[in-house]
């Protein structure tokens, strides 16, 4: 189906052209968008400790970057051109959360967030490059963009944050309330507020080998068992005795070599990696939770729907929600899915186990009942 998000394009166009690949500039991606906060809410979720905002400044070429929370008093003394950066929208916004949802032709597990950015006439955090796919929506007001593929990404000296010691754009435009720009990873862009002007990041993650590779030595390391203890008693005196011998070496890495994982391992590992919540976000439980029956009617008849800061991803055997993983029930697999992959489903199923896990996640705070 063709959609106005992406110009016209059909989701599969998209990611056959452009995912991962070329630039997309579209104009009206969402008609009549003005933004789901102003700049005031902005500024107030900035204070919340369990918020991630920078706040970026410049001043003739002089950068510097400030990590909130923030006070009142440090906007007051901001100088030069500045940017305010605010992360994870969607775990505070249900209108956030509900603008992700149009981007739902990209699986979940790709997923970063929503950041939000203020800035006022001229203001901006420079040319600089990402190593993630990003949807640049405008808000209010205008931005122009410029973006070059620049092979030279050389940086800007001992500045506080990356930026591009030579950027030479390629193109440029001016993006107007609901106009969107994607970008693939490692293309080079400058983004310049006209007039005071909110942008909307849609953000993807993507894993570098090396978090792939500790984040799974993290997993192995607390699902490894094995048993047995260091033995020598064939020691032979030495003179040395300094000298870790060629011997020790050789039964160290003969245990070393015992460590084995397979795929089930890998994606368990990925699984309760990719759902785990991010860094400061904590669930609240319901103030006065309804008893189990008046949980399950309600969810029967309104819906239940995963709380904003839930993460729900599933494997073929597997579902994980916040870095918890449960095996799969035949009764349930279709409903728990639908939970996953649209965020809320209604409750139609008679399965005693399914209702207990869903009412376990509600007094956790994983999910809460439709409005
Ligand atoms: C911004 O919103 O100012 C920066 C977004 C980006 O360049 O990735
Ligand atoms: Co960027």
């Amino acid at each position: 189906m063709k959609t106005t998000l992406l110009g016209g394009l059909t989701h599969t166009a998209f990611l056959r052209k452009h995912w991962q690949k070329k630039p997309l500039l579209i104009r009206n991606a969402i008609p009549q968008f003005e933004g789901l906060l102003d700049k005031n809410k902005l500024i107030s979720l900035s204070y919340n400790e369990d918020v991630q905002s920078r706040l970026v400044m410049s001043n003739k070429k002089e950068w510097q970057l400030l990590n909130g929370p923030f006070a009142p008093r440090d906007f007051k003394k901001i100088s030069g051109n500045w940017t305010l950066l605010v992360q994870g929208i969607n775990y505070f916004l249900p209108s956030a959360a509900r603008l992700l949802k149009s981007f739902n032709f990209i699986p979940h597990a790709r997923l970063d967030d929503l950041m939000v950015s203020y800035a006022p006439d001229g203001g901006g955090v420079g040319p600089h490059f990402d190593s993630y796919d990003v949807f640049l929506l405008q808000g209010f007001g205008k931005r122009l963009w410029q973006i070059s593929k620049q092979e030279d990404r050389s940086l800007v000296p001992d500045a506080p944050l990356r930026i591009l010691k030579k950027f030479v754009p390629e193109e440029e435009w001016l993006l107007e309330a609901g106009d969107m720009l994607y970008l693939p990873p490692n293309y080079a862009h400058n983004g310049i507020a006209v007039g005071e002007s909110m942008t909307y990041s849609i953000g993807f993650r993507a894993l570098s080998h090396q978090e792939i590779v500790r984040e799974f030595l993290h997993y192995l390391e607390d699902h490894y068992d094995l048993d047995g203890i260091y033995t020598d008693p064939d020691l032979m005196l030495t003179k040395h005795p300094a000298e870790i011998s060629p011997l020790m070496i050789k039964k160290v890495a003969s245990v070393l070599k015992k460590i084995r994982f397979n795929e089930k391992e890998m994606s368990d590992f990925l699984g309760k990696y990719l759902s785990e919540p991010k860094q400061n976000l904590y669930f609240d439980a319901p103030h006065a939770p309804l008893t189990k029956s008046q949980f399950l009617q309600q969810a029967k008849k309104k819906g239940i729907c995963l709380d904003l800061k839930s993460q729900m991803l599933f494997t073929k055997a597997t579902l994980y929600i916040n870095g918890e993983a449960t095996k799969f029930h035949p009764e349930s697999k279709a409903l728990l899915k639908q939970l996953a992959n649209q965020r809320e489903v209604i409750l139609n199923t008679s399965d005693a186990a399914t209702r207990d896990l869903l009412y376990g996640w509600y007094l956790d705070g994983y999910l809460d009942l439709m409005a």
